[in-house]
């Protein structure tokens, strides 16, 4: 039977950079069926309601999806599509590799893998929301915890590079937190792997100082989503960052920036990131090859100044996809 994708472009520039990403995943995945699923902004105006059971019930019938971004509107009752959706498919682990193509000064490229815990930790939803007092629980559980350690250990023996395992805290002041790291290195140490445990604050810096000492870092929810967004630096910025939110039963590919409003409609997205997402969707189909050869063409056509202007360059969202796709074309002639 042939693979069935959700495409959801979502608002702001994920009508944009999504078609280039569905480009990539329809040059590879001849035989699959690919569906839309309209989501966010525009339908919450229209319905009062972003994301919709049935909505779900249709993601749920997806071999996997692709996801561009989904505007939040300033209504205190709006709940967030993107926690929806993991909630509901329980996407328990967002995988943000941090891999940069072009090189640093000194010749090294980054490469590491935050794998951030997805369905609890600060983003639980549970709230209760007052105009004298606000509190949002954290919640770190057992289950939650080994399940997301497990899958970064698996990480680490996949990679192979002999590393340790980081785990990203804040112990000395939530004390849930021990329960993470706790869980985390006995896991760990059930896999064979060292661990070295880092307060989440002092982590953010030094993976901008030493970014060559890490490869598998896993932390609870939103410290994963802050240190993500801060090793975009280290990268070229937010454009170039991809993500994978995987659970056991379904998967969910979205580019780590948001619907970036302000940029929306001018046609100078950076596609890379929804590409990356895309080559990840392969890579969870076992096209690790082809995987590959979508990250290779990418580095290929920004070294040689073939970019989007947030990298210095002036290709607009749509001619970088052109032209990344054109790139995939002759590498694959060349290498049959
Ligand atoms: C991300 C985003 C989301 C998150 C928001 C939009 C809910 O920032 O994917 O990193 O915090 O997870
Ligand atoms: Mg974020």
């Amino acid at each position: 039977m042939s693979l069935r994708i959700a495409v959801v472009k979502g608002d702001g520039i994920g009508p944009e950079v999504i078609p280039e990403a569905q480009k990539i995943l329809e040059h590879f995945l001849t035989d699959a069926d690919f569906f839309e699923v309209e989501l966010g902004l525009a339908k919450w105006e229209k319905t009062g309601s972003a994301c919709s059971p049935d909505d779900i019930r249709e993601l749920k019938g997806a071999d996997a999806i692709i996801f561009g971004a989904v505007t939040t509107p300033p209504d205190p009752d709006y709940r967030s599509v993107l926690l929806q959706i993991r909630h509901e498919l329980d996407l328990y682990a967002n995988l943000r590799p941090i891999r940069s193509l072009r090189p640093n000064p000194d010749g090294s490229f980054v490469d590491m893998m935050i794998v951030r815990e997805n369905t609890e930790g600060l983003y639980s939803g549970i709230e209760e929301i007052g105009t004298e007092r606000s509190t949002t629980l954290r919640v770190v559980t057992k289950a939650g915890s080994r399940r997301i350690a497990e899958k970064a250990c698996s990480l680490v023996l996949e990679r192979d590079r002999n590393h340790q395992l980081v785990i990203g805290y804040k112990g000395n002041v939530l004390k849930s937190d021990l329960l993470f790291r706790d869980t985390c290195s006995e896991v760990a140490s059930s896999f064979g792997i060292q661990t070295k445990a880092v307060f989440i604050d002092a982590l953010c810096l030094d993976v901008l100082q030493h970014p060559n000492n890490y490869d598998v870092i896993v932390t609870t929810n939103m410290f994963g989503d802050i240190l993500s967004d801060v090793c975009g630096y280290l990268t070229g910025g937010l454009g170039m960052l991809p993500s994978a939110n995987i659970g056991d039963t379904h998967a969910f590919f979205e580019p780590v920036h948001g619907s970036a409003p302000d940029i929306a409609g001018k046609g100078i997205a950076n596609p890379v990131a929804a590409v990356r997402s895309a080559a990840m969707m392969l890579e969870y189909f076992g096209m690790k090859q082809q995987a590959c050869l979508v990250e290779e063409s990418i580095a290929d056509l920004i070294n040689s100044g073939v970019c989007t202007p947030d990298l210095g360059g002036c290709e607009s969202t749509s001619s970088f996809g052109s032209r990344l796709i054109a790139v995939v074309c002759k590498k694959e002639e060349r290498k049959i």
